[in-house]
């Protein structure tokens, strides 16, 4: 689209100028609401689908855009991952059960601003190695967040995540990644969630991208389903993801999807 802003790094990373936080701040926020505001319906018995036309209209009321509805011919508001899929899980008839827990992600236009975050829910009642999971992958990001501000690499924020997960004996999944955004819903660089410290591109203030751990209790391996979009673990493993979307600024990461009600964690 018109990411014509700022200017490009050495690595095609656009560098955005100070006005444009406050875009991405609202952008952001209204994901981040939707997501406060479903809270009530993830109970057993709601189906995945009945949940995503709630967000549908959601983003309608707002006045906003829904980015995923006619992006590469996918047809929601939302992606909904449970229990074993990893990502990109499409809401379906599926009836969720007690003990299920479920990704929901939400990525919005606003003004032309794209803000992108999920978070995990639980339906019923949270099993012990689901929370530890969930715990997991929560704190995954927010080392990730951590790690990312000026001077640092892309490389830092990888290895912040990775190590955190793998000393939690669970693994990091290699085969999605985040991603920069501002006025476009993909763009450079890819934001691994593993990696080496000191390698990648070097942070600088005025980029914008996504952190978005994918997390399993066992191997990291993924597969897609023949619908072309589920991702699952080849183990069946459960499956956790956060993601926040960012801005740096001179002291680290300005995070643009916090949760208005403070409800980013599911166990508030
Ligand atoms: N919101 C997802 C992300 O974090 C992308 C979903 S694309 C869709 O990048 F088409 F599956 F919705
Ligand atoms: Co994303
Ligand atoms: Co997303």
């Amino acid at each position: 689209m018109d990411d014509t802003r700022g200017r490009l790094t050495r690595d095609g990373i656009r560098i955005y100028e100070d006005a444009d936080f406050a875009g991405m701040h609202k952008a952001g926020r209204l994901a981040a609401q939707i997501l406060d505001d479903i809270i009530p319906m993830i109970e057993p018995g709601r189906t995945t689908e009945e949940i995503d036309a709630e967000i549908t209209r959601m983003v309608e009321a707002a006045g906003a855009v829904s980015a995923t509805i006619g992006y590469k011919g996918y047809q929601h508001a939302s992606c909904i991952s449970v229990n074993h899929v990893v990502c990109h899980g499409i809401p379906a008839a599926k009836v969720l059960k007690d003990g299920d827990i479920l990704n929901v992600d939400v990525t919005v236009i606003v003004d032309g601003w794209y803000g992108d975050t999920s978070r995990m829910y639980v339906a019923g009642n949270l099993s012990r190695k689901a929370e530890r999971l969930i715990q997991v992958t929560h704190d995954a990001l927010m080392k990730g967040i951590e790690a990312a501000k000026p001077g640092n690499t892309f490389g830092d924020i990888g290895n912040a995540i990775q190590a955190y997960v793998e000393a939690n004996r669970m693994s990091v999944v290699r085969d999605f990644c985040g991603h920069g955004l501002g006025r476009v819903f993909h763009a450079p660089p890819n934001v691994l969630h593993y990696g080496r410290a000191g390698t990648g591109p070097v942070l600088e203030e005025g980029m914008f991208f996504t952190i978005e751990p994918m997390v399993n209790l066992g191997r990291p391996e993924t597969k897609v389903l023949a619908d072309d979009w589920t991702a699952v673990t080849r183990d069946k493993s459960l499956s956790a993801q956060f993601e926040h979307s960012v801005g740096i600024t001179a002291d680290g990461a300005d995070i643009f999807t916090l949760s208005p009600a403070g409800k980013f964690h599911p166990t508030y």
